[in-house]
């Protein structure tokens, strides 16, 4: 799958199918957000991996936006350090992360925030220290029904781009 075409797919995944995800595709997905260029390359982030079920089923019984995470084969649950470009870098990984799981046709989603509540029964669950955010939540699993197809529900061209300068509709 090449990168437009991932971009144009990809989808928020919440069901999955009882299928493992591989050892292999998962060290592809860490590896792409490993990989991610960050301000000044600091690499503010941290990727906890979890594939134990009583853990995954915790943090859904947890986490009010993702009670999902029960049903994934794997999360990965992100932290970042408390610096100025930390958010920014680690949501560059997490998309690099999504789109190299979704061309290995498995799915995805960002749950949770830096202030979401449902964050820090995952911080005890998983012993992530207090002077680390918790950014977001990632589940993996292989789609429950076929999605993708490119069919986004998106605002226009028209409403979000300018051509050369602002109010000139670029479409
Ligand atoms: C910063 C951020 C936070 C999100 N938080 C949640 C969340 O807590 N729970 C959830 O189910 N989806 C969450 N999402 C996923 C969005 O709801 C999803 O990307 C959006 O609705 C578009 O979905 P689509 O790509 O399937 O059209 C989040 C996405 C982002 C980028």
């Amino acid at each position: 799958m090449d990168v437009f075409e991932a971009v144009r797919t990809v989808l928020a995944v919440r069901e999955y199918a009882d299928r493992p995800v591989s050892d292999e595709t998962l060290g592809r997905v860490l590896e792409a957000g490993r990989l991610t260029g960050s301000a000044s390359n600091k690499q503010p982030w941290h990727f906890v991996v979890v594939r134990d079920r009583e853990t995954l089923a915790q943090i859904g019984a947890a986490e009010p936006y993702a009670p999902y995470v029960a049903q994934a084969s794997v999360a990965i649950v992100v932290a970042v350090d408390r610096t100025p470009f930390a958010v920014s870098d680690a949501s560059r990984a997490i998309q690099s992360m999504l789109l190299t799981a979704w061309a290995d046709g498995v799915g995805g989603n960002w749950a949770g925030w830096l202030t979401s509540q449902g964050m820090e029964p995952a911080r005890a669950l998983l012993g992530i220290p207090a002077n680390l955010d918790l950014l977001a939540i990632l589940p993996f699993g292989y789609p429950t029904a076929s999605v993708g197809q490119g069919k986004k529900k998106r605002k226009p061209l028209a409403e979000i781009a300018h051509r050369e300068r602002w109010g000139a509709p670029y479409a």
